[in-house]
């Protein structure tokens, strides 16, 4: 649905933020007030540095991937720069899919040539000539402001031939994609732009070795390419000391939307902000392939998330409160995997149906040959399943469980 963008950016325009500081500040359409806003100091901080100083201060930074996984982007950046097979391609994933995930869309329908900046100097970084933005399709705001940042960047020399007179050439050619959240997986995105079906590739090879067109490709997500910016406006050592993260917070709260905060804040302090409705029973963490936690003291970082048994994932804070129906919203889960199953690999395609037939006998009649099944058939998904859908599409269901004590 559509997310109010006064509500989805609390702090539009305060001091102190670094990736939602334009949003809701200068027009997304104007290239003029971009630049006037500190755009395209970043790119030109990079031409000074060259290639490998800009892997060198991604690296220090210590930035990890901001769509769920957290690999060190420098890293990636490293991997690719250095493969000796030729074209390399930068892949922006934007197919931001993840149940209660809106953060990537602030960014791109606010601020989009950011992310085009951002692009370009991940493709300076990292050799590549040519980049796929794959964009979800049912964003049409956000894909109309991208096509529009991206003709005006091409029109003011700042893509194509001999970028800012450097020598650069990279271009960046959008695609949408059809509906499937399985074609925000890196490699199913891969065989979406090669023209088959959705379906994701094993890995390794990894797409740093093996991507787009068999070719080394960085795919990285929308809010850590719009990182890169203040890492190199502000240098890795000064960004570390105060890493932004964006969190998608909704649910039972007063103030739904988009939060920036620095990284180690604690869950209680984000919901300080947003504001609660009703009593907070349960916060759901990472969306549907997240874990529902009730401990408000967590600090809100991948670490303290992960020893927490939850995982910080895109950033979903979805606030459960008393007058929620658990077991229905674990149905809506389970339906939405089964659903969105590429259907490729038998563990997860029959496992995601097995889990929601258990789902609806269980809110029926509490049964414990089923909790039984159920157990049996969620770790059999997470170890066994080919990609990260059906790796975790038992974690929601398994920690409402066994921490909130669903079905006993
Ligand atoms: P992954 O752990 O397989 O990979 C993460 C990234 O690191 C990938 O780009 C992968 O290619 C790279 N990588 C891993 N090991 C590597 C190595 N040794 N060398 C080079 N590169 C390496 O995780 P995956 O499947 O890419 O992402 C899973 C996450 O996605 C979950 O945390 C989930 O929360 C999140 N997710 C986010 C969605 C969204 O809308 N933002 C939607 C669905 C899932
Ligand atoms: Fe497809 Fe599920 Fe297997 Fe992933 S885990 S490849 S979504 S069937």
């Amino acid at each position: 649905g559509e997310t109010p963008e006064r509500a989805a950016v609390p702090q539009a325009g305060q001091d102190g933020l670094l990736l939602l500081r334009r949003i809701g500040a200068v027009d997304p359409a104007s290239l003029d007030d971009y630049r006037a806003a500190g755009g395209y100091t970043a790119l030109r901080r990079a031409f000074d540095l060259g290639p490998s100083g800009v892997i060198r201060e991604v690296l220090e930074s210590g930035l990890v991937g901001r769509g769920g996984a957290a690999f060190p982007t420098g890293r990636k950046w490293d991997a690719t720069a250095r493969q000796p097979d030729h074209p390399h391609y930068l892949v922006c994933n934007a197919d931001e899919s993840e149940p209660g995930t809106f953060k990537d869309r602030v960014v791109m329908e606010g601020d989009p040539y950011a992310l085009v900046e951002a692009m370009t100097i991940a493709a300076y970084a990292t050799g590549c000539a040519k980049g796929y933005l794959y964009i979800r399709g049912e964003y049409p705001r956000a894909v109309a402001r991208l096509q529009h940042a991206i003709a005006t960047a091409r029109a003011r020399g700042l893509l194509g031939d001999d970028i800012l007179g450097k020598g650069l050439s990279f271009d960046i050619e959008l695609r949408r994609g059809a509906g499937a959240y399985i074609c925000g997986e890196e490699t199913a995105i891969f065989n979406s732009i090669e023209g088959q079906r959705g379906e994701p590739r094993s890995k390794p090879p990894f797409p740093v070795e093996k991507g787009l067109f068999g070719k080394p490709t960085v795919v990285n997500n929308v809010e850590t390419l719009v990182n890169v910016l203040p890492i190199l406006e502000r240098g890795a050592q000064a960004y570390a000391a105060a890493e932004p993260k964006l969190f998608c917070v909704s649910g039972a709260v007063e103030r739904p939307g988009v939060y920036e905060l620095t990284f180690g804040a604690t869950l209680r302090e984000l919901l300080d902000l947003s504001g609660t409705t009703g009593t907070t029973r349960a916060v759901l963490l990472g969306g549907a392939a997240g874990a529902f936690v009730t401990d408000l003291d967590i600090p809100l970082t991948f670490e303290g998330t992960r020893a927490a048994g939850a995982t910080l994932g895109s950033g979903v804070v979805l606030v459960i409160d008393d007058g929620v129906d658990l077991k229905n919203l674990l149905l809506r889960i389970a339906e939405f995997f089964r659903d969105e199953s590429c259907g490729q690999c038998v563990p997860c395609r029959v496992g995601t149906v097995r889990q929601e037939e258990a789902l609806h006998r269980l809110s029926r009649r509490v049964d414990d040959d089923d909790l039984v099944l159920l157990r049996e058939v969620g770790q059999t998904m997470r170890d066994a399943s080919i990609c990260g859908l059906g790796q975790t599409a038992w974690n929601a269901v398994e920690s409402a469980i066994d921490r909130l004590g669903v079905f006993r």
